[in-house]
């Protein structure tokens, strides 16, 4: 990573013409200009004449289509026929400051993702009707222009960022033609007829647009790009079991590492996993929660900074996200030192019942909400017959009184988000029926608050959720993280097996 050599000069040129110039300008001992985010001391004349050939043609002319091209061609096809005649405006969105001229590591907006199976930032997707449909174009930044210095002066030349695809290599990938996106936002605005975009992405993609969009008939865009997604394709199935696996791998990576987490902190286990979700996918699809003791009650623990010890339980939510952003959830709850108390047992025991009841529940036909309320009616069961609550079991449901310890909704939509499809109309998704195809978790939990008076003691610190990837199938579902064990005594020999 190049630092600037000083900051004395408050005129830095922003282009790498004006970096041409003020080199040109440059005699002797006088000052000279900075790179923005580099260090350049000057450029001379004859330098910049000397960057602009000796580099060989690197276009690559055997490429195939991306796995997903049929896929993406289709998902086009179904975005084209429901809005026949209007412009569709899809964004990748751009890169986010992190300080100066360092970014967040950028992650594409999944409409963009999902439409073009293309992850760049700056990317734009256009769909223009023609005739009956629309043609598609994709709008990227081109190679760097070697003539002009850009590709070794710009913040975004190839030689700071890395070698992009030409916009012919991009069109033989992804299958769609492929445009200079610097001349896209002029056309925008000059462009006549109803058009729709997905905001949040790309403010300037939307400044273009302001006077020819409203927020109505762009969200119906959105909500329809979120609903699409509730039925995942094969080869989004495929990449959900792949994200899986390497999951599953992550998880007994965790295991193995035990007792380095517990000589350090909760810090090894996320740092852990972590590793497998670089080495083998793209990411982790979110905050990796490593929650030991305590922690494990505190829903979306992340700071992940605390002990792990030796008769906690550790509760381990994480996922690995592909590259192609597909992404697991899945949580096991652990005991750190390979063994189960009494009473550690008896809560992990219901929450595994509410949970063998959920998974049952996720059948073609049922109503989403069945799998919630068969892992909800489990928990409530337990929670009277421990006294904890008083019965009966259809009064505490009635009243929602379990949800002091069961916290959460039992799951969710999981896909390219973790939290998929969530601008579906709670017709179609919340109050909708499943359908073969789609994939959800089912993750019921029991928390006993560290501070919460009324369980006794020992119960107090103790959280346990199983979270598992379900896939409804034409005649029943399938487990894709069936994987990693579930049951207590099978959890313990697992963890046995790997810690040899
Ligand atoms: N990992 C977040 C969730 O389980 O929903
Ligand atoms: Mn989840
Ligand atoms: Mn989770």
């Amino acid at each position: 990573m190049a630092e600037e050599l000083t900051q004395e000069n408050p005129e830095i040129p922003e282009t790498p013409e004006a970096v041409l110039e003020d080199a040109a300008d440059a005699d002797g001992d006088e000052p000279v200009k900075q790179r923005k985010n580099g260090l350049y001391p000057g450029v001379s004349d004859e330098l910049a004449e000397n960057m602009k050939s000796g580099w060989a043609d690197t276009e690559l002319h055997d490429l195939e289509p991306i796995a997903q091209a049929a896929e993406t061609a289709a998902r086009r096809a179904a975005l084209s026929a429901r809005f026949p005649g209007e412009r569709l405006v899809i964004p990748a969105g751009n890169l986010k400051t992190r300080s100066n001229d360092t970014e967040y590591s950028f992650r594409a907006s999944v409409e963009y993702a999902y439409l073009t199976g293309n992850q760049t930032e700056d990317g734009v997707l256009v769909l223009e009707p023609k005739g009956d449909g629309h043609t598609a174009t994709i709008y990227l930044l081109p190679r760097s222009d070697r003539e002009n210095g850009e590709f070794w002066l710009s913040g975004q030349g190839e030689l700071w960022v890395g070698r992009r695809h030409s916009l012919t290599e991009a069109g033989k990938l992804y299958g769609i033609p492929a445009s200079d996106v610097r001349e896209l936002a002029a056309n925008l605005r000059e462009a006549t007829g109803p058009v729709r975009v997905v905001r949040g992405h790309d403010a300037g993609i939307e400044a273009a647009l302001t006077d020819k969009v409203t927020a109505e008939r762009d969200e119906e865009l959105r909500v329809f790009l979120s609903e699409a997604r509730l039925v995942k394709d094969e080869f989004e199935i495929g990449e959900l079991q792949k994200a899986v696996d390497s999951t599953v791998r992550g998880f007994e990576d965790v295991v193995k590492v035990l007792d380095k987490a517990e000589a350090t902190s909760e810090r090894y286990i996320e740092g852990t996993f972590f590793l497998r979700a670089r080495v083998e996918g793209n990411d982790v699809g979110y905050g990796s929660i490593c929650a030991a003791g305590p922690h494990a009650c505190t829903l979306h623990w992340v700071r992940n900074d605390g002990p792990v010890r030796s008769g906690d339980l550790l509760l381990l939510d994480a996922g690995v996200e592909t590259h192609t952003y597909y992404t697991a959830d899945v949580t096991r709850t652990l005991p750190v030192n390979g063994r189960y108390s009494e009473l550690q047992k008896k809560i992990y025991d219901a929450v595994y019942d509410a949970q063998e009841a959920g998974i049952a529940a996720v059948q073609p036909g049922a109503k989403y909400r069945d799998f919630h309320d068969a892992s909800q009616r489990v928990l409530a069961a337990r929670l009277v017959e421990w006294g904890l609550v008083e019965g009966p079991v259809e009064r505490v449901l009635e009243l929602g009184l379990q949800r002091r310890w069961t916290l959460h909704g039992t799951g969710h939509m999981l896909g390219m988000d973790v939290h998929d499809c969530a601008a579906a109309r709670v017709e179609t998704y919340v109050d909708g029926t499943l359908e073969p195809g789609m994939v959800l978790t089912v993750e019921p939990g029991l928390y006993f608050q560290a501070d919460d008076l009324t369980v006794p003691e020992e119960y107090r610190g103790i959280g346990v959720r199983i979270e598992d990837d379900i896939l409804v199938t034409a005649d029943g579902n399938r487990n894709l993280s069936a994987g990693l064990p579930r049951r207590s005594d099978e959890v313990e020999e697992w963890m046995a097996a790997l810690k040899g």
